[in-house]
């Protein structure tokens, strides 16, 4: 049976996945940043998870605003990443795993969720730059599922229903047959707005609010409508919503493990967060 080990959330920023490209881990301005994830890393090497479903919002390298599925669930062999105009460099693709694909995509439809599925998709740096801080150079040893939420176009999912997905990605996964490790990563935010008025907003407060409840008590969260999440945390911190699915899946013994928050990296409040039992 596929047992899920533990649950990790992270920013995705793309200039941590500039800062790993040039190797800038101990320059002063980045060291505490990630020094941050060692905790994550030892309990990493200690679990050896063989997949890691990552749950993230893709921002427009491979669904752009004609087509925009609200919930998306990789079945590809391979998921291969591409130039978004970050400046990063293309990663080698990120080996998948499809029978689990493919059983968490018949499990969750059969479960009342309408989600699209995709025989092909690129990842961007939702995806590459939470594996490449989890495991380095070592992440094509890991396989993957990537499930896609939208975050970019209105109407979003809500709170309440990202987190009955990630219930359902649970189930899922303890249906499994085989024997399986797995992690769930939840990435973006956190408060950010990139755009507009308010670029550069971030909330710390609400941030730290966030993470409590989703640490101790995610009920207050689940109230929140799309819009409140937009209105408290930037029309990006609402990347949060992958948090959420991230929650629901794991078990509810589960308990964090390490937490660490740094005011900003770029425009965005960065955090990790691990959740184990
Ligand atoms: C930034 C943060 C993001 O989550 C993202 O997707 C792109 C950019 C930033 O802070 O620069
Ligand atoms: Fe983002």
């Amino acid at each position: 049976m596929a047992r899920i080990v533990g649950a990790v959330a992270t920013s995705h920023i793309p200039l941590i996945g500039k800062a790993i490209a040039m190797g800038w881990q101990n320059e002063p301005q980045w060291k505490s940043f990630f020094d941050s994830y060692a905790p994550v890393h030892e309990w990493l090497r200690s679990v050896r998870p063989d997949v890691a479903i990552v749950v993230y919002n893709d921002h427009g390298l491979n669904f752009f605003l004609d087509k925009m599925p609200t919930f998306a669930v990789g079945a590809a062999p391979e998921y291969v990443n591409d130039d978004e105009g970050w400046g990063l460099p293309v990663v080698r693709p990120f080996p998948g795993h499809q029978e689990l694909s493919w059983h968490l995509i018949e499990s969750l439809v059969a479960d009342e969720f309408d989600i699209t599925t995709c025989q092909e998709m690129q990842v961007d740096h939702g995806f590459a730059v939470p594996m490449a801080l989890l495991w380095g150079t070592d992440a094509r040893a890991v396989k993957t599922v990537p499930i896609v939420l939208n975050t970019v176009q209105f109407p979003l999912p809500s709170p309440a229903r990202c987190h009955k997905l990630g219930e359902a990605i649970g189930r899922a996964v303890a249906s499994f047959p085989d024997d399986l490790r797995v992690v769930v990563l939840g990435t973006g935010g956190l408060s950010h707005q990139l755009e507009g008025e308010r670029a550069g907003f971030i909330n710390k407060p609400f941030d730290l609010m966030c993470c409590d409840a989703i640490a101790h008590d995610v009920q207050p969260l689940l109230k929140y409508s799309s819009r409140d999440l937009v209105r408290e945390a930037g029309s990006q911190g609402v990347e949060l919503l992958a948090w959420l699915v991230m929650h629901g899946a794991m078990s509810r013994s589960m308990k964090q493990k390490h937490f660490a928050y740094h005011g900003a990296v770029s425009n965005t409040a960065a955090a990790v967060m691990l959740l184990a039992p």
